[in-house]
């Protein structure tokens, strides 16, 4: 190893001075991607393995090198290792310590392999199992809600369109609408996985190897589906890593709406639902308030998300092939995402199971609002009257019940009979807001026979889903 200036640095050979300090402090990233330190070590013991196979590297150093990665493993988990700037990233960090630890068999382990390939298998790698671990999450989240549906199926809310009160609808069939969301958002998460599935490992720098390699054995020690089918193409993309934030990015705004209905409902002014104290918090100066700071965070960390997302985005549009060191870039928003996004999923599906609803509240907001003018349209439509004249006679009566603060359920008969002579007795049973509801029943619809319906088909869902998730 050449060592002109003192430095550690495992490429100086062709250099006549030492780097410039600030340039090496510039250029390391070995503070953030230490994280990817188990992906590394067990990358380097499958290409060690597969070297070893292939006859490049003797029985006796593929051991020693399997022996100093495993103890580097446990030196960084008791907190031990040293971590050195100086040696740019985790990569150069490991392989160090590697040949400081076991000598000439360590200098032999970056043979057939660049760091280009390395870096681009540890982020798969770490990133595989991150899907997983976000996906675990969502599925409990998942199952929190339809738990939830089922408990308040038949829960009276008045449901909006423009914030306005529009037609009432089921609770729990509310949230189902949020569990559809997620499903989907497990399509994206499961097709990410699923794309980033592909080995770069022996692409090396850009071109391959010159080394007989075998490429399928590191494939399956690394549990990948195929090797990259162009080297090139392996060590520059990053197309996985812009799929998995852009995934994130409809997960955050998912859960961001989420976040505004939840603290719209939790305000005095709604009082929908109570949220448990233990994911509120007080006022410093006004002894009444208990805010809903935990949806509120959720709401305001889908901004930093959709940050990384257009980052990526901005990172990969002007690189030519193959590698860029503008790569290095990616580690710090994706990691971030992981993190953000693993913490918002756990925070709703912590808090939505203990949220307690008012039924009371949102019954009467569904009366004030008229909720049932539509049904009323849709009976005189049944008896008869073409629709658009329907909407003009409930218009009116609608106006009526404005000026005299009544719900059209409260109007006697021979009031609602005076916009429709067509009104008669049997108008009350379609005009509570029970009986709205009751009279959507087919799929899709917010009966609370469909709700239940559809909780149980969520269940069977969520069982397949449970097995695709896990690895
Ligand atoms: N730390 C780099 C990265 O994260 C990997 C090293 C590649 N460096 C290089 N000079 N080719 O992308």
């Amino acid at each position: 190893m050449s060592d002109k200036d003192g430095s550690q640095q495992l490429w100086t050979g062709r250099f006549t001075e030492a780097t410039d300090r600030f340039v090496e402090a510039f250029t390391a990233s070995e503070h953030y991607d230490r994280r990817l330190y188990r992906e590394d070590i067990r990358g380097s013991m499958a290409h060690a393995r597969m070297l070893a196979a292939c006859g490049v590297l003797s029985a006796a150093e593929r051991d020693a090198i399997l022996q100093g990665l495993e103890e580097i493993r446990e030196e960084i988990e008791r907190g031990e290792f040293e971590w050195s700037p100086a040696l740019e990233d985790v990569h150069m960090n490991i392989e160090k310590r590697l040949t400081d630890r076991i000598g000439e068999a360590g200098k032999k382990l970056h043979t057939a392999r660049s760091r280009n390939d390395q870096v681009a298998t540890d982020i798969r790698l770490y990133l595989r199992e991150a899907i997983t671990l976000i996906r675990c999450e969502l599925l409990r989240f998942q199952s929190g809600l339809v738990e939830l549906a089922e408990r308040e199926a038949d829960t009276i809310l008045p449901g909006f369109t423009h914030l306005q009160v529009a037609q009432p609808v089921s609770f729990g069939h509310h949230m189902l609408a949020w569990y559809e969301m997620l499903v989907r958002d497990q399509g994206r998460f499961e097709d990410c996985a699923r794309r980033l599935d592909v080995m770069p490992l022996g692409a090396a720098a850009l071109a391959g190897t010159s080394f007989p390699i075998d490429r399928r054995m590191t494939c399956r020690e690394l549990d990948f589906s195929r090797p990259a089918d162009n080297s090139l193409d392996a060590v520059s993309d990053r197309d996985f890593a812009m799929e998995f934030t852009a995934a994130s990015s409809v997960l955050m705004t998912h859960l961001s709406r989420m976040a505004e209905e939840l603290i719209l409902w939790a305000s005095p002014m709604f009082g929908f639902i109570e949220l448990p104290d233990r994911f509120c918090t007080g006022s410093s100066i006004m002894p009444q308030k208990k805010n809903p700071d935990v949806a509120e965070i959720v709401r305001g960390k889908t901004a930093r998300v959709h940050g990384h997302t257009m980052a990526l985005l901005t990172l990969m549009k002007g690189q030519p092939l193959a590698y860029n060191r503008d790569n290095q870039e990616d580690k710090e928003p994706l990691f971030d995402t992981v993190d953000t996004v693993r913490d918002c999923v756990r925070a709703f599906a912590d808090m939505i199971p203990s949220l307690e609803t008012r039924p009371e509240a949102m019954y009467n907001a569904a009366r004030r609002g008229f909720a049932t003018a539509t049904d009323l349209a849709d009976y005189l439509v049944r008896k008869g009257v073409a629709f658009r004249d329907a909407h003009a006679i409930v218009g009116a009566a609608v106006r009526h019940g404005e000026e005299t603060g009544q719900d059209l359920a409260e109007m006697d008969l021979e009031t609602l009979r005076g916009f429709s002579a067509t009104i008669e007795e049997d108008v009350y049973r379609i005009l509570t807001l029970e009986g709205s509801l009751a009279a959507r029943d087919h799929h899709g619809g917010t009966a609370p026979a469909q709700v239940r319906r559809q909780v149980e088909a969520a269940r069977h869902r969520l069982t397949a889903l449970r097995l695709s998730a896990s690895p």
